[in-house]
């Protein structure tokens, strides 16, 4: 979609589609509506007066202006009461505006913005822009049949008054197509299927990236991580033939500038191994790479958005199958870090990629390590597909997830890290078993991880509920979600 900012009035602007927003029963319309409405000599105060549009939260009505202004249509979209409106319903109407025009089959869109409700015309741009993309996301590669039938917006103008508008507008505008980009590149990738989105697939990705972006990349194969000593990485990995990379992408390598190290767990399918999962719904273990296409996602975006940090993305990538060479439950392996560690279940491949990931990340002397895995169905039992598990060793950085989570709309919770819950990893001939009890789960996993982190800050997402949905929400159509970008690339605007 081409977005571009212009300067105009917005009652004279021609367009095939002007889209206004309106809370509910406005006592008297404000902005841009107000003086399209005087314009239309006041079509739409008596439409409203009428009650035949409300303005209820989301509810889009259609109108056609027959050459009473200089647009061909006029969409009106309810933001719902005045009191209760923030920018997460913001992103949602521009959401549902965009996918109503796409259905519409309309090509082009107008939308003036003013500042209002207190937000300032470069963040209502930002996140308008961003809910609109992502409202409007649809995965349609492997469809070969009717694709004349495929509609899609092609041209979206915001609208600004003044100068000073304009500038603001594509501050915000910018910002909010770099984030959706990274999404799309998040969500294609999880949405793509295993026997396309290979551990290859994903390197060559980053190396695309890599050379697109300016950034740093090193692509480690089996043998390699082999001889570092990465045991947990390498058991994983020699199960398949489809061959493991380990990824390691790097913006502003070399600069000074505070470092942070992103982790991904990047399981291209996961089977579960000897350990193997029930048939049932295995085909959602493409997703399983979610937490590595978050990463390259963000790293993408920081570059775009020239974030004044290092970062180091680490994506352990491989498949996780049964074989003849495949690791077995009761295997010991000998992690990067020294520790060993007792396979219980291959299904629980993720902290097995993730411990060799973590401690290889310690390298980098980071601030800050963050990892993001689709590890644990029983994260999915304690918080659903809505919410991302958090874990933590650090309050300053906990609290820094927190503000991203309420910024950005990405639901986040905290959960615990007691070591009471040690104990259930203890091995009788290792120095962990990988698998504790099924009771508490995800939090028994995190811990699993903090054994690998040793002192430095560090944050676990376990995105495994919000990876990928099969009921679609405002901004987030069905399938792989793109969870944790958007959290990510505010933790790291914000950072001072
Ligand atoms: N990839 C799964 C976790 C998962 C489950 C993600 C459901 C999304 C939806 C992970 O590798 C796994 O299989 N975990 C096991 C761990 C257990 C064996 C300790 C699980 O959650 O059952
Ligand atoms: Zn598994
Ligand atoms: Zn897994």
């Amino acid at each position: 979609m081409n977005i571009h900012v212009e300067k105009a009035k917005p009652e004279k602007f021609p367009c095939e589609l002007l889209l206004l927003f309106s809370f509910e029963s406005p006592k008297g319309l404000e902005g841009p509506v107000q003086s399209v409405d005087l314009e239309w000599k006041g079509f739409i105060s008596t439409l409203i007066k009428q009650g035949d549009f409300k303005g209820e939260l989301f509810e889009c009505h259609l109108l056609h202006t027959q050459g009473a202004l200089p647009a061909q249509r006029v969409l009106l979209t309810g933001l719902g009461k005045k009191g209760e409106f923030n920018l997460e319903k913001w992103r949602g109407a521009a959401s549902k505006a965009g996918q109503f025009i796409r259905n519409a089959g309309i090509k082009q869109l107008a939308f003036p913005i003013k500042k209002f409700d207190g937000y300032s015309e470069e963040e209502l741009a930002e996140s308008f822009v961003t809910g609109l993309l992502l409202g409007v996301y649809q995965f349609n590669e492997f469809k070969t049949l009717e694709r004349e039938k495929i509609k899609e917006i092609e041209e979206m103008i915001l609208v600004a008054e003044k100068n000073t508008e304009v500038k603001l507008i594509e501050g915000g505008q910018r910002a909010g197509q770099i984030i959706s980009e990274a999404i799309y590149l998040a969500r294609d990738l999880v949405n793509g299927p295993s026997n396309d989105v290979t551990p290859t697939f994903l390197a060559e990705k980053a190396k695309k990236i890599a050379k697109d972006y300016e950034m740093a990349i090193q692509v480690l194969e089996v043998g390699e991580t082999e001889s570092m000593g990465m045991g947990a990485f390498v058991a994983v990995a020699k199960g398949s033939q489809e061959p493991g990379k380990f990824i390691v992408l790097e913006y502003n390598k070399g600069k000074g500038l505070d470092t942070i190290a992103l982790v991904g767990k990047g399981i291209t399918f996961d089977s579960g191994g000897i350990s193997i999962k029930p048939s049932e719904n295995m085909e959602r273990m493409k997703d399983d790479m979610s937490g590595a296409a978050a990463v390259l996602a963000t790293l993408q975006a920081a570059s775009k958005l020239q974030l004044p940090l290092h970062l180091v993305g680490i994506m352990p990538a491989t498949e996780n199958l049964p074989s003849g060479k495949a690791c077995k439950p009761g295997d010991i392996l000998k992690t990067l870090s020294g520790q060993t560690v007792e396979v219980i279940s291959t299904d629980a491949e993720g902290r097995l990629i993730l411990s060799d990931a973590l401690t290889y990340s310690a390298r980098y002397q980071p601030k800050a390590i963050i990892d993001l895995a689709t590890l644990t169905g029983a994260c999915v039992i304690a918080l659903g597909d809505y919410v991302i598990g958090v874990f933590g060793n650090d309050d300053v950085l906990l609290k820094r997830v927190e503000e991203a989570s309420s910024k950005t709309g990405e639901k986040a919770w905290r959960l615990p890290l007691w070591d009471e819950y040690l104990e259930y990893l203890k091995s009788d001939s290792a120095d962990f078993r990988n698998v504790g009890t099924r009771a508490a789960g995800a939090i028994i996993g995190a811990i699993f991880l903090s054994k690998f982190v040793g002192k430095i800050p560090w944050i676990h997402l376990d995105i495994a509920g919000p990876a990928s949905i099969e009921k679609e929400r405002p901004y987030i159509p069905r399938g792989g979600t793109g969870a944790g970008v958007r959290l990510l690339i505010q933790i790291l605007r914000d950072w001072k």
